[in-house]
């Protein structure tokens, strides 16, 4: 058995209380309603609206749902089909050279010819998904990941699918971090499947191997019930910020797919989508000629080894994935590009230069390293972080991502907002990042550390801090110009920014935590600047208590 590394904090926060001797749960009234009342189809966004709203956490709805976790039904963090054969993948790391600020900053131009290998594949899949450290405790094992993930429950799955490649026969393959394997479901050159699903996405057309990224609704739901649709954004998100980098360092052209018909995807993986569901692409390389046809796909119906005795249905969180699928070649052409702008107002309020330091000024630690060293923190220190290491944290997390709801590049769907307690230079208060500017807008000034262990579900790691990045977004443009799956959209941004922060706090010896929040508080917090928006996201960055790396 595993035990749950959030058990810690879960004492010290009302709403994870856990009862390891009662196998009990109680689930909140609240968060059993269902959506099934409001339209579905993804243009419909008042079930995106329904779900955000009845997910939100607040000081009321934690205690008036507590969840008590059912140790004794815990879900296995793998995936095992035991009647498939194993390819190891040699888990050996070749030193990329590439520093971790530049390799999560830079792009790759997307038509540089590059195929990957299997050891490259390898390389990607083990500092993306792989297990990177073990750790004891009386109750058990945990297996931690390259990526930060909600209660490390990592419901978030790899599939690989290939043309033929250096080492690797094409086919379609699930990724094993247990035993560092991949299992072929399917042989043959399937990648046309996915290049008929994206509705001929460029990149795609032109994509040697696709990593497709699949969420498991128990895996995470056991802890966080029906507000796991949101954590499949970002704990798929901070995968996806290391698989970015690490294809960066090694020169492959990359990009993240969001569009495609969600049925054929599925299909072509043999996934039980009442239970796992496809929610991104990830394109890696690229070569001139497109795929043949596929192969057909015939249902594989392979025996997997249940995660749980048994598992408990969320509906709330399929039905927000119902109607945030495409169905038609129609919808996922429309689907891509023409963000809405979401331009800041100037700002009034005193700002801050952030001085964005040149490559040849930043730390040089490589990606590999800091994937390896990376750890959600535990405990801060209180002690400041400088100037220079906040503005080249955000320079670097914030220079775009390459995706498809993402365009022209450089778009963006959130905002950051920060509360800073311990930056050399910059008075304690709240601030407003303006990424076009270089600049940091002060709302207001004060020491803010027992409000922001608040915002942060009353935990401690927020007030301790150096400061709490938080992500705010309009959702209205947002579901207007995309539908439901907008929502996804919002949230995998969140994800991929937060774990390029993760990246570039570690890359510079700093520490960071992922966070949940009090929804609505967050955003009467930063008001009135951030009248109308959503909170999506937070990353706490400090000094950890811990001695670092
Ligand atoms: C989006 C996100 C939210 C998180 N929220 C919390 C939280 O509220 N409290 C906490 O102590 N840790 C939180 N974490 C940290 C996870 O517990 C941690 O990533 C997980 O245990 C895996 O450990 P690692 O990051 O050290 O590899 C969060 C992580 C992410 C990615």
């Amino acid at each position: 058995m595993s035990l749950h590394p959030d058990s810690q904090v879960a004492r010290h926060t009302l709403c994870f209380r856990t009862c390891e001797t009662n196998s009990k749960r109680r689930v909140g009234e609240r968060r059993n309603i269902s959506l099934t009342a409001t339209l579905t189809g993804n243009l419909h966004t008042e079930t995106a609206w329904a779900y955000h709203e009845a997910t939100k956490h607040s000081y009321v709805s934690i205690r008036a749902n507590p969840h008590f976790l059912d140790w004794a039904n815990q879900p296995s963090p793998f995936k095992i089909y035991p009647s498939l054969q194993t390819l190891n993948l040699a888990s050996e790391i070749h030193p990329t050279g590439v520093a971790a600020l530049s390799a999560v900053a830079e792009s790759v131009r997307e038509q540089t010819a590059a195929q990957p290998d299997l050891e490259a594949i390898a390389q990607l899949l083990y500092l993306s998904a792989g297990v990177t450290r073990r750790r004891q405790y009386p109750g058990g094992e945990i297996y931690f990941r390259a990526a930060a993930c909600t209660g490390a429950l990592y419901e978030v799955e790899l599939y690989v699918a290939c043309g033929q490649l250096k080492g690797l026969d094409a086919g379609v393959y699930h990724f094993s971090p247990g035993d560092f394997s991949l299992r072929r479901l399917r042989s043959g050159d399937h990648r046309g499947a996915l290049v008929e699903a994206t509705a001929g996405e460029p990149s795609i057309v032109h994509a040697p191997l696709i990593i497709i990224s699949t969420c498991t609704y128990w895996r995470n739901a056991w802890k966080y019930q029906n507000r796991t649709y949101r954590h499949f954004g970002w704990d798929n998100g901070t995968l996806l910020a290391n698989l970015l980098a690490v294809a960066a360092s090694i020169g492959l052209p990359r990009k993240i797919i969001t569009g495609f018909t969600d049925a054929e995807v599925n299909r072509l993986l043999d996934v039980d989508s009442k239970r796992e569901v496809a929610f991104s692409l990830a394109v890696l390389g690229h070569v001139s000629a497109p795929p043949p046809q596929s192969p057909s796909a015939p249902t594989l119906g392979l025996e997997t080894v249940p995660y749980s005795r048994h598992e408990v249905d969320y509906p709330l969180m399929r039905e927000m994935h119902s109607a945030s699928s495409l169905e038609s070649r129609a919808e996922v052409e429309k689907w891509r590009g023409n963000t809405p702008p979401s331009n800041l107002p100037p700002p009034t309020g005193p700002t801050i230069p952030l001085p964005a330091l040149a490559d040849a000024e930043i730390r040089r630690d490589p990606i590999e390293q800091v994937i390896l060293r990376r750890g959600s923190s535990r405990k801060f220190s209180r002690s400041p972080i400088s100037l220079a290491q906040l503005s080249t944290l955000l320079d670097r997390a914030t220079r775009g991502v390459p995706a498809d709801f993402l365009d022209p590049p450089g778009a963006q769907l959130n905002h950051l907002y920060l509360i800073v307690h311990a930056v050399e230079s910059l008075d304690p208060g709240a601030y407003v990042f303006h990424r076009n500017l270089g600049v940091l807008e002060c709302l207001k000034n004060g020491d803010f550390r027992t409000q922001a262990g608040y915002l942060g579900l009353e935990q401690q790691l927020p007030a301790d801090a150096a400061v709490d990045i938080f992500f705010l977004a309009d959702l209205r443009p947002i579901l207007e110009r995309f539908g439901n799956r907008g929502y996804r959209a919002i949230q995998l941004e969140a994800g991929i920014v937060g774990g390029k922060i993760y990246l570039a706090a570690y890359a510079q010896g700093l520490g960071a935590s992922g966070l949940t929040f009090y929804d609505d508080d967050v955003t009467s917090f930063f008001l009135p600047h951030a009248l109308g928006k959503s909170a999506i996201f937070l990353v706490a960055v400090g000094r950890s208590a811990k001695r670092m790396h």
